[in-house]
């Protein structure tokens, strides 16, 4: 495994809209260990492949129970909503309220191109929803409250 440079804003890859990631290869596996353990040594609950400066549609995340790799993840529910401080590992030193939904339902494939579907509440329903926007070239700070 390897750290790998985090994007930072005004990067225009971060802008850009990712594509589907079509091979789960090797490759794809080495990209997500990669991920994890630069995510875990910025200390962040998430990071998406655009941050890493690769635009296809995948994230991973771990809010403290565990890693989950979403691939090509879409949002198919969403409900509720919530007010909380949300920051980026793109966006250094920085923290924003920003409303997003309290519980979402996930649709994604997992490393090997199995399709599963996770439903997350609370701060990983932030978390799902702030790593998902990402792939479309999304900041948190494009929703900050007004
Ligand atoms: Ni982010």
């Amino acid at each position: 495994m390897a750290i790998r440079n985090i994007v930072k804003i005004g990067d225009e890859v971060l802008r850009k809209k990712c594509r589907t990631q079509l091979d789960f290869d090797q490759k794809l596996a080495t990209i997500l260990d990669d991920m994890a353990e630069t995510m875990y040594k910025a200390e962040g609950v998430g990071l998406a492949a655009p941050q890493v400066g690769i635009l296809r549609r995948f994230c991973v995340v771990d809010v403290g129970d565990g890693i989950i790799e979403l691939i090509n993840p879409v949002i198919t529910e969403k409900s509720g909503s919530q007010i909380g401080s949300e920051g980026c590992l793109s966006v250094p030193d920085r923290f924003e309220e920003v409303e997003r939904p309290m519980s979402v339902t996930v649709r994604a494939q997992d490393r090997h191109g199995n399709n599963f579907t996770v439903t997350a509440e609370g701060f990983k329903a932030r978390a799902f929803c702030h790593e998902i926007d990402h792939l479309d070239g999304i900041l948190y700070i494009d929703k900050i409250r007004k």
